[in-house]
């Protein structure tokens, strides 16, 4: 297998994607040899026809192979090297946009009671940290007054969540001289919060069922806990796949999807599915006209908050951008019969005798939002909710669907290059 010809487009190289094409991104060289067939585990199938029904499936079987495909993973870094391979073999030139950001991750961070540990939840963005000190039990939700004359200093305090944001207790918390901070959720379940700024003091947060009767102790009687934080910021580097035709520097449309799942995931609805669309989309169009419109993108780094497919748009001139009809983004197309289209109103209307079209979407839940940003029309292919979503259960879709969202799509795609 080829790896050596991905070369990393640098972060800083954002003239355009258009300039960049001849100048900064470096493709790949052709030439690409026979792999190993990653989706010879689905059963053979008859007919020509079938066998190119079941590509699509094959995709998502292969990526699901690798496991959880996290941003900046090896794995991740794998995913992306098969789907290099398989544009190129359907005929693409392909590039890698390579960009980092950072990404926080809680180890592990305990509060020990009597040699009794409770799981605590780091606040994203927190320091790492230890300390033992005697807890004191701060009234309300950790404002400035709230610490008067209490002894706070060299010790870990202990407020309720609300009303002011966790940044602020934290600061606050440290103003007062406390050395840590155990933040208490008011509602079932965990708490995941995220600190703004940056706290001198380690924060982490407890559930309510078990943070109410620590403050309670602590309120009552002298309470000695330890804390320990366990966290870190790592800087990740994500890679978006890019596929056109030579010469193809400046497309009407631009058909994405996101490659990277969560942890733990291996994300074959989320969204294994969407990238499968995508280069099936890319195969069909091949053998057409249309596919000297269009680029394809398998985004990375969507499920830390759509680091992907900003980088694309940062890293774009805005006549590249301008220059687009439509961006069309698939996410969650494996699972439910009813496909959905979101986005635009201009392109809605096209879509609308073919699926059912929502009032609204979330726009920020997936890349196209990033285009939306920018004023590029927009096209958000879903099926709606998955039990498995982002769980390690979600490890199958149904190929045909896959198929039937592909098919839309080309008569929508179709739709839009017709109307000028
Ligand atoms: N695939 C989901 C978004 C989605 C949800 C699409 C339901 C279709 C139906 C996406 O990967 C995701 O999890 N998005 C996050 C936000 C993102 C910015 C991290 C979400 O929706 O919470
Ligand atoms: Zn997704």
């Amino acid at each position: 297998m080829i790896r050596t010809a991905s070369k990393p487009v640098s972060k800083r190289l954002r003239l355009s994607l258009q300039i960049a094409l001849a100048t900064t991104f470096v493709s790949l060289s052709t030439g690409c040899v026979g792999t190993a067939n990653r989706g010879a585990e689905l059963a053979p199938v008859a007919s020509a026809e079938a066998q190119e029904s079941n590509e699509a499936g094959s995709t998502v079987q292969a990526l699901v192979n690798l496991g959880p495909r996290v941003a900046g993973t090896p794995t991740a870094e794998q995913a992306s090297q098969y789907l290099i391979d398989e544009y190129r073999k359907a005929g693409y030139q392909t590039q890698v946009q390579t960009f980092t950001y950072s990404k926080f991750r809680d180890e592990g961070s305990t509060i020990t009671v009597d040699g009794t540990p409770l799981e605590g939840q780091a606040l994203n963005g927190t320091i790492a940290g230890k300390a033992t000190t005697p807890l004191v039990a701060v009234p309300n939700v950790g404002r400035p007054a709230d610490f008067a004359n209490l002894p706070v200093n060299g010790r870990i305090a202990i407020v309720q969540r609300g009303e002011i944001p966790f940044t602020q207790k934290a600061e606050n918390a440290a103003k007062a001289g406390a050395v840590g901070l155990i933040i208490v959720n008011t509602e079932g379940g965990t708490l995941r919060g995220t600190l703004t700024g940056k706290p001198t003091i380690p924060v982490v947060a407890l559930s309510r069922d078990q943070g109410n009767p620590l403050r309670d102790r602590a309120q009552a009687m002298p309470t000695t806990v330890s804390l320990v934080v366990n966290a870190e910021e790592r800087t990740i580097t994500g890679r978006n796949v890019i596929a056109y035709l030579d010469g193809v520097t400046q497309p009407t449309v631009l058909i994405g999807g996101h490659f990277d799942s969560v942890a733990g995931s291996p994300g074959a609805n989320d969204n294994a599915s969407g990238t499968a669309v995508t280069l099936d989309l890319a195969r069909r169009m091949a053998k057409t006209p249309l596919a000297r419109q269009a680029w394809f993108v398998a985004f990375d780094g969507e499920e830390d908050g759509l680091k992907g497919s900003r980088a694309f748009v940062e890293a774009a001139q805005p006549q590249f951008l301008s220059g687009l009809k439509a961006m069309l983004n698939f996410d969650m197309v494996g699972v439910n019969q009813q496909l959905q289209i979101g986005g635009s109103s201009s392109l809605t209307a096209i879509a609308q005798p073919k699926a059912s079209i929502p009032k609204s979407v979330v726009n920020g839940s997936s890349d196209h939002a990033a285009f939306a940003a920018k004023n590029v029309p927009v096209l958000f292919f879903y099926r709606g909710s998955d039990a498995n979503y982002h769980t390690p259960n979600d490890k199958t879709v149904d190929p045909k669907l896959l198929n039937e969202t592909s098919q839309t799509a080309m008569d929508i795609v179709q739709q839009i290059l017709k109307v000028d």
